[in-house]
């Protein structure tokens, strides 16, 4: 008997620093949803071979898969559990931020984590943000979205979130570096899905992408 969904699922992708991620908790909490941020995955995971020192590179791309299988990843309303440990406070560095896209590149990562996220979200009802929700995780999403904004608004925007921890400069390199890499990688690059909906959200408030969103929401929801 098939099991009755708790909703529909709504993709968010875009760029770094588009808002996806506040922009996509606001919609869930408007909803009654549950809110799944991808980014946070790819980032625990990286932290994970940091800590084990495994090096990043390609030469040792199989010890790192090997030891991602070691892995054991959980989210709690996106607090990100690896191992049974809080990792959320310190996915946010520099350092996680260097190597996060190289690892999201391999394949092996991304299936399982793709796998993961896909079982956290079966059951309807959420709101998910990344690269590859509304291509790979959800192919089937009733609403999907790409955010984005220019390059100059997301570095700002990125920079007042950071309160002054990183530089604007280092900001905007790291934001083109990891897009480039994100947008050109063979495995779930950063792409629009073809039923997705742009939303620019370059001149818009934070609140007003949101009620965008949650109207077309309500429409899909109620059709
Ligand atoms: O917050 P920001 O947009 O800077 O990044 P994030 O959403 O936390 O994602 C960090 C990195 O994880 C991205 O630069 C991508 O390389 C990777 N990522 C991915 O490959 N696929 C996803 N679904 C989500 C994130």
């Amino acid at each position: 008997m098939e099991q009755k969904r708790k909703g529909i699922i709504i993709a968010i992708d875009g760029p770094a620093g588009a808002g996806k991620s506040s922009v996509a908790s606001e919609v869930a909490q408007k909803l009654g949803y549950s809110h799944l941020d991808t980014g946070s995955m790819y980032r625990g995971a990286t932290y994970f071979l940091i800590k084990r020192n495994i090096p990043m590179e390609k030469e040792n791309e199989n010890q790192v898969l090997d030891e991602l299988k070691k892995m054991k990843i959980d989210m709690i309303d996106n607090r990100i559990l690896i191992n049974e440990e809080d990792t959320t406070p310190f996915i946010r560095t520099k350092e996680v931020e260097k190597f996060v896209s190289w690892v999201s590149s391999l394949p092996g990562v991304r299936k399982i984590l793709v796998q993961k996220q896909r079982e956290i979200a079966r059951e309807g009802g959420f709101v998910l943000d990344g690269r590859d929700i509304g291509t790979q995780v959800c192919p089937d999403a009733e609403l999907k979205i790409f955010l984005s904004a220019s390059p100059e608004i997301r570095v700002k925007r990125r920079y007042l979130q950071l309160k002054g921890k990183a530089e604007l400069d280092f900001i905007r390199k790291d934001l083109k570096r990891r897009d480039e890499y994100d947008k050109n990688r063979k495995a779930g690059p950063l792409q629009p899905a073809e039923d997705a909906i742009f939303l620019d959200s370059s001149h818009l408030t934070r609140k007003q992408v949101v009620e965008k969103i949650v109207r077309w929401a309500q429409e899909v929801i109620e059709n």
